[in-house]
This record gives structure tokens, sequence and C-alpha cells, in this order.
């Protein structure tokens, strides 16, 4: 008998609306209940628990719903619980997806899902996205691979998940790997794996934090004022650039960052581009304060430095974590 527990957060896989319809729903109105009564049936040996944790839209997640949901699944995690599954909102389903990634202390399978498509829309996908994760929840070959996001038949790593697209079912993707396996069925294939650091692995402790620190992320255009810069460094402990091509900028965005060593705070240089990397450039990072940030898009990119912030104050070591994770 396998043990999965699932923790219900929101989200259009929880959303009601006209019927038939797409647009012009409400997400996360639907209690976790009513979610487990639209599941295709599930093996007797199966023992699904569930619980409502909070019913949010995922523009309104924020970093203290993550530290307490990372703290939840791993005092959880202690029990006879053999796998989690966790419904979100797809629209920042990626930024969760990579925090647990970092914070959750467990090598037991934790695998996150949602749906492009309100419940009440004929082509809804949440049963079948939930029944899949479920499934791939208790699946031993899913222990060990960090958390994980199900979608479409498909199975990624919460480190390079990423929505690719506003309005179809096969709305995700990962950077030029495409995916780490497929589910068919009820069953998974893992054709790849994330060599980056994570869950047990991982540095980061947020047993004790009550607050991430705050870093915000800047997106550069042509002709983008450098002014902006100040006003986010007087409120941040950290900014990203999104910025265009390989993380590139202006001359002066480049000497205000300069400026900004002066006042040590770390400068992440992520690109808008969203595939890639952005790696060590000299034109740039001859500014100690400034780090590239790999193949991190801006808002994972984000996520890393405040975690990074909670162990270090050393450029360098900033620069180590986001060569590792
Ligand atoms: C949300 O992210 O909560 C709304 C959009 C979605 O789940 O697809």
């Amino acid at each position: 008998m396998r043990h999965i527990h699932l923790i219900a957060t929101g989200g259009t896989i929880a959303g009601t609306g006209q019927a038939g319809k797409t647009s012009g729903y409400e997400a996360g109105s639907l209690p976790v209940s009513s979610l487990l009564r639209t599941l295709p049936p599930l093996p007797a040996d199966l023992r699904l628990t569930a619980e409502q944790i909070c019913s949010l839209d995922s523009n309104e997640v924020d970093g203290g719903l993550w530290l307490r949901l990372a703290r939840h699944i791993n005092q959880l995690a202690q029990t006879d619980i053999d796998g989690f599954v966790l419904t979100h909102g797809t629209d920042t389903m990626d930024e969760t997806a990579y925090f647990l990634n970092l914070a959750v202390k467990t090598q037991k399978p934790v695998v996150i899902t949602g749906a492009m498509r309100p419940s009440t829309a004929a082509s809804a996908d949440g049963p079948f996205n939930l029944w899949q994760a479920i499934h791939l929840a208790a699946k031993p070959e899913a222990a060990g691979k960090g958390v994980l996001v199900c979608f479409c038949d498909s199975i990624y790593s919460g480190r390079d998940v990423q929505k690719v697209n506003t309005y179809k079912t096969d709305a995700f993707n990962e950077q030029d790997i495409s995916c780490l396996g497929y589910m068919r069925d009820d069953q998974c294939y893992f054709l790849n794996s994330s060599l980056a650091v994570h869950t047990t692995a991982s540095c980061f402790d947020v047993s004790s934090l009550t607050e991430l620190p705050r870093v915000d992320i800047l997106y550069f255009y042509a002709g983008a004022p450098e002014d902006a810069l100040d006003f986010y460094a007087s409120r941040a402990q950290g900014l990203v650039i999104a910025g265009t091509g390989s993380g590139n900028y202006s001359s002066r965005w480049v000497k205000k960052i300069r400026e900004l060593s002066a006042r040590r705070l770390p400068v992440v240089r992520a690109s808008r581009i969203g595939h890639g990397i952005v790696s060590r450039d000299p034109h740039f990072e001859d500014s100690d304060n400034c780090i590239p940030a790999f193949t991190l898009p801006p808002q994972k990119a984000r996520i890393l430095l405040s975690l990074a912030l909670t162990v270090t104050d050393s450029f360098e070591e900033m620069e180590e974590i986001f060569r590792k994770y």
C-alpha cells in the first residue's frame, strides 16, 4: 500500500466558471474534496489523503507561502507518507517548484500539477493531470529526483520547468532538453535527470526563516533608464536583471551596477530570452557584485539569490551557488 498525500493550494485546476467555457472563471474556488470527486479511479493499493492549505490564484503566492509549504512537507516527510502531490496554479508553478526543489529535505517524490482549463470547461485537463501526478508520486522511480512537475503526459524537473504557452493544455517545457520523461496513462518513463543540486543535498535550511530576503527583477529593454536600478537598490537586498540576449544591457546600466558594488548589492545577470546560458563575461563581471545566472531564467534566479542571501554575503560564494543549483 502506497500512501500519497495531496496538498491543494488553488489555481485553475480548482477553478469554476461558466459551463463549457475556458475564460472568465475564478481560480481556486473548488475545494479539494470536490477535486477528488472528478478523479478517474485509483488502484486499491494506493491510499490518498488530502488537505487544503490555501485556495489561491497562484499570482497571489508569495515567499511566506513557500516557507510554509516547505516546512509542512519537511514535517510530513517524517511520517508514513510515501509521496506528495501539490495542486497549484500554472502561472507561478515554475517558481514554487524551484523554491521547493531547493528547500524541501526529502528524497520522497514531491510532484506538482495543475490545469490550464477550469474544472467547468468542456476541455478541463485537471482531473487527468492530477490522476497522473498521483501515480507518479507513488512510483519508486520518482524518488530522489528533486521536486517534479507532472503536466500533460510529461514529467519536468522543478529546476528547469517553464510555462511556455498562455493557453494550450500542453503549456510547459524545459530549457533545451524538453522534459525529464513521459507519463503514459499511469506509467512513468524517465529519460533524463537534472544535475543541479536539490532537496536533501541543498545547503538551504528554511526551518527558522520568518521571511525571504527581498530580491527584485528589472527588465532591460532598448533605452531603459538606469535610475530604475537606484529605485530598487534602495529597497532590495539583491537584484536580478532580465537582460537581452546572453544577459546584456547598456553601458549606462553597466556603470550603475559597478556603483552598486560599493554598496555590496549583488546583481544577477539573467536573460529575458528563456533559453540558452548566461555565463561569465569580463565586460560585466569585472564588477565583483555581478553574477551570471547560467541557465536560470530571471524569476528562478530571483529565488536562488534570495536563498543564497540567507547563507552568505560573499559574491564569490553566490557565484558558486549559481553554478551548482
Ligand atoms: C493561476 O496560476 O492560479 C491561474 C492560472 C492557472 O492556474 O492556469
